[in-house]
């Protein structure tokens, strides 16, 4: 189940963050999260599964498409296809947006994007 970030998940949000290759320090940390408060472009999401939130994904939104800021998941739970699940149900929630990517996501983004075609 993927849920929309609020102040009482702040704790496990940073920490998922704090995988993001450049987002280790804390300073930096508060302000990813800062800003996903309170600007109402930014909405970041967790993913519960059972009791636990195992992942993290981010993003900016636009009129007609979203840019993917941030995904992390818990590396007990990575190569199990939780990342792309992700992906997925976010596009879910915006169907009519196209996903971009930033620097740090593209790789990620596009290896989801090969398999959605290649699933036909
Ligand atoms: C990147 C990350 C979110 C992937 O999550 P995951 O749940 O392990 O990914 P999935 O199991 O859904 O993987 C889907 C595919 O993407 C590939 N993949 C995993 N991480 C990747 C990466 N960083 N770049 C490109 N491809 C990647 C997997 O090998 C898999 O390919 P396959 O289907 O051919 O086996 C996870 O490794 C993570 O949290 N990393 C630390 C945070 C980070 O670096 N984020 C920025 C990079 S996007």
């Amino acid at each position: 189940m993927l849920l929309r970030y609020k102040k009482t998940y702040e704790k496990i949000a940073m920490g998922l963050l704090s995988y993001m290759p450049g987002d280790k320090n804390a300073k930096k940390l508060q302000e990813t999260i800062h800003r996903y408060e309170t600007d109402d472009s930014w909405q970041l999401y967790l993913l519960k599964k059972e009791d636990d939130f195992i992942g993290l994904i981010g993003v900016e939104l636009g009129d007609e498409d979203y840019t993917l800021f941030h995904i992390s998941v818990n590396p007990s739970f990575r190569g199990e296809g939780v990342g792309k699940e992700m992906v997925a149900k976010l596009q879910a929630l915006f169907p009519n947006k196209e996903c971009k990517s930033t620097e740090e996501t593209d790789l990620f983004i596009k290896k989801c994007q090969v398999k959605e075609e290649g699933a036909d």
